[in-house]
């Protein structure tokens, strides 16, 4: 990756952990009670990709745990290993603290997440499920089998964060959410967002977070 990229990168990962904090204002006081009550942090990331985001997913939820040093487990899919041996390869399969950030694991599995339960345990819940850059576009069918199942991992005061590179898009996937069982709780535009060369792209354009209705 050229440095202008990797410098381009590491400022919208700056930017992805403002919008979080903001997108999250007050909601998450139940979450934070019920993660300082808990020994760490569950992520889940689905279609991650090569996971640029692991860290500042991580660092985010550490957060929410009132302790930026807290534990945080995060697992990361994607239905191209390559991009996940990638992720393996930068952030391993670390245990224990880390100099900087705390206590992480990181798990990166590679498979489609239509079957999720084929690939992370069907009893398991997360404290925060992910998905960066959905892609609802490139097939709407695909995509409302994967908002389902984001949205049944979710632990009773979990939620789900998703981010869209595109303003119809955006709008698309919140509708196909709130249809599939989710409670929009807020969604901010990113007034930082970087500009892609394809017209109306830019890096999390929007955020967006949603609770399950019958939670
Ligand atoms: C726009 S990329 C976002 C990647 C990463 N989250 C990011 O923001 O850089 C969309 C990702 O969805 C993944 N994807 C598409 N269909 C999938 C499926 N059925 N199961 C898992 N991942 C899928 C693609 O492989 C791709 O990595």
């Amino acid at each position: 990756m050229s440095e202008t990229l990797q410098t381009a990168n590491a400022r919208d990962l700056e930017r992805l952990h403002r919008m979080l904090r903001q997108v999250a204002g007050d909601d998450l006081g139940t979450l934070r009670r019920h993660l300082a009550a808990r020994d760490e942090a569950r992520v889940l990331d689905i279609a991650c990709g090569e996971c640029h985001e692991a860290e500042v997913l991580t660092d985010f939820a550490a957060e929410l745990t009132g302790d930026p040093d807290g534990a945080v487990q995060l697992t990361g899919l994607d239905v191209r290993a390559r991009e996940i041996a990638n992720a393996r390869k930068r952030f391993g399969r670390r245990r224990g603290p880390d100099n900087q950030r705390g206590k992480r694991e990181f798990e990166f599995l590679s498979g489609d997440a239509t079957k999720l339960k084929e690939h992370v345990g069907s009893d398991e819940d997360f404290d925060l499920v992910f998905l960066r850059h959905q892609n609802y576009w490139n097939g709407d069918s695909t995509w409302e089998k994967i908002f389902d199942q984001a949205l049944e991992r979710l632990g009773s005061d979990g939620r789900l964060i998703i981010t869209s590179y595109f303003d119809k898009e955006h709008r698309l996937a919140l509708e196909a959410l709130q249809r599939l069982g989710g409670e929009l709780l807020r969604t901010e535009s990113n007034p930082e967002t970087r500009a892609l060369l394809t017209p109306g792209k830019s890096v999390d354009r929007h955020v967006a977070i949603f609770r399950r209705k019958d939670a």
